[in-house]
């Protein structure tokens, strides 16, 4: 097989920019397949960061061809301003193929989405405020605009005229200001018109692709317990992360994805709200976030931070088909005394190894975990698995253990050259 799934396997931000960016060097097409500029992936190589929102992150090697698919919803404005972002830091040759299929976020959207999360108060999401909700709410209702209709001017014209008048109506119900039609298609037919010479049918364009045998990365974006089906619902976005999304958030059949890496965070983080069993606060929880930098990279919030949870990597496994595991901030780890990894959780006196659906429950569980000790010896230079202290070789070797899952490559710092690869991935 020559495709690769990568997975986020908590709740995002466990580093899937990083390892695509990694992986992209043997690989002729990366794919974004769902989400949009609610994902925050960092790069960092050659003394260079880069933080992409809404561009596949193979866009840095100009043999790649970067498919942004029909299971994203793009926010033309800013999809372009990152382009252009990263043109003048000298990234001007590269290949990007949008789908024509793909559905377009407008300011309706990002109105709507602050909106909503101020009415809900208490039980607010915690959203990215991009309009990622409301724009899939929209395509699921049949009263989204897709990239096709967008880039033709009349046809935009029709299509934003119906639309307006319902998001008005919806938005003047809400006690909110209304948009001008005026405006909103002076402004993005000049976007629709940058954007035109990227547009194609990508499902056409991965089919050819497929057939040559070309070596394919599917990038994800979010994590799986973000995901609307298999997430702490309501507390996710409006999008499916997993393996099993990628065909129909692509256009491509099932049987050419077999392999799915999971991204892991050598412990856990989260931004927005909703249950997290393995929640850490005080001065352990304060450390993490600083060594490991986790302040959200699109709104800057400080991340929630906690131990690792092999309940929550487990469902991962499951629902998503995960059949590797990248282990990543491994070296954020280092100087623990004692590192605390939960195995299952307790639910009103009970022991269970699952993730409860319902919300309530999940917010009661109380994880049980084992203690490993820590090592002292920084391992941001190490590169490869026998120079890692004896410790961080059996940190590994239990995680293998509790998750059923091979970690394939670990990683021990931001730069691509702190990512050591175990085996083979593409
Ligand atoms: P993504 O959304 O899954 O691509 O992850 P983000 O880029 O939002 O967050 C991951 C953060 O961890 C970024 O700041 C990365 O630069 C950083 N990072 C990735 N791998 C490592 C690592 O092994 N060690 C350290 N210290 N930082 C890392
Ligand atoms: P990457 O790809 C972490 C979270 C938000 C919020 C919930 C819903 O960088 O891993 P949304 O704006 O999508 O409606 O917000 O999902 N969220 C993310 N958290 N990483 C992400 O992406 C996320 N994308 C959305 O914080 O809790
Ligand atoms: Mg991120």
């Amino acid at each position: 097989m020559n495709t690769l799934v990568i997975v986020g396997s908590q709740w995002g931000d466990e580093g899937k920019g990083k390892v695509t960016d990694y992986l992209a060097q043997k690989a002729d097409v990366v794919v974004r397949s769902q989400g949009g500029n609610n994902a925050g992936h960092t790069i960092l190589f050659h003394q260079q960061k880069y933080a992409l929102r809404s561009i596949p992150s193979g866009i840095f090697n100009p043999k790649i061809k970067n498919i942004m698919a029909n299971g994203m919803v793009i926010q033309p404005k800013q999809m372009l301003e990152e382009l252009h972002g990263l043109e003048a830091r000298g990234i001007r040759e590269y290949q990007l193929f949008i789908s024509n299929r793909a559905h377009i976020v407008l300011p309706y959207h990002e109105a709507l989405d602050g909106a909503y999360e101020q009415f809900k108060k208490d039980k607010k999401i915690g959203t990215t405020k991009r309009g990622i909700g409301p724009a899939y709410a929209d395509k699921a209702n049949r009263i989204g605009i897709r990239v096709a209709d967008f880039i033709e001017p009349n046809v935009f014209k029709d299509v934003l005229q119906q639309t307006l008048e319902i998001k008005n109506m919806e938005l003047k119900m809400l006690g909110l200001d209304t948009f001008d039609f005026d405006s909103i298609y002076e402004e993005y037919s000049a976007y629709a018109r940058e954007m035109k010479k990227y547009v194609c049918d990508t499902s056409l364009l991965l089919e050819e692709e497929i057939q040559k045998n070309s070596k394919i990365l599917f990038e994800g974006a979010q994590g799986v317990m973000l995901c609307l089906d298999h997430g702490t619902y309501p507390y996710v976005t409006s999008s499916s992360p997993t393996g099993a999304s990628v065909p129909v958030n692509s256009g491509i059949a099932p049987r050419y994805i077999q392999d799915v890496l999971g991204i892991c965070k050598a412990y856990t983080t989260r931004v927005g709200e909703g249950p997290f069993p393995t929640e850490i606060e005080g001065e352990l929880a304060n450390e993490i976030r600083e060594r490991g930098h986790e302040y959200g990279t699109v709104t800057k919030r400080p991340r929630r931070v906690g131990y690792l949870d092999c309940v929550v990597l487990n469902h991962a496994r499951r629902v998503a088909g995960i059949n590797h595991l990248a282990l990543m901030l491994f070296d954020v780890l280092t100087g623990i005394d004692l590192i605390k990894i939960c195995y299952a959780y307790e639910l009103d006196g009970k022991r269970i190894s699952y993730v409860p659906a319902s919300e309530y429950e999940y917010s009661k569980v109380k994880p049980v975990y084992i203690e490993m000790p820590g090592w002292k010896e920084d391992i941001s230079l190490v590169r490869s698995f026998e120079e890692l202290p004896t410790n961080a070789k059996k940190y590994i070797q239990k995680i293998e253990e509790l998750t059923h899952i091979k970690i394939s490559l670990f990683s021990v710092g931001p730069d691509r050259e702190q990512t050591i690869l175990l085996e083979e991935l593409l």
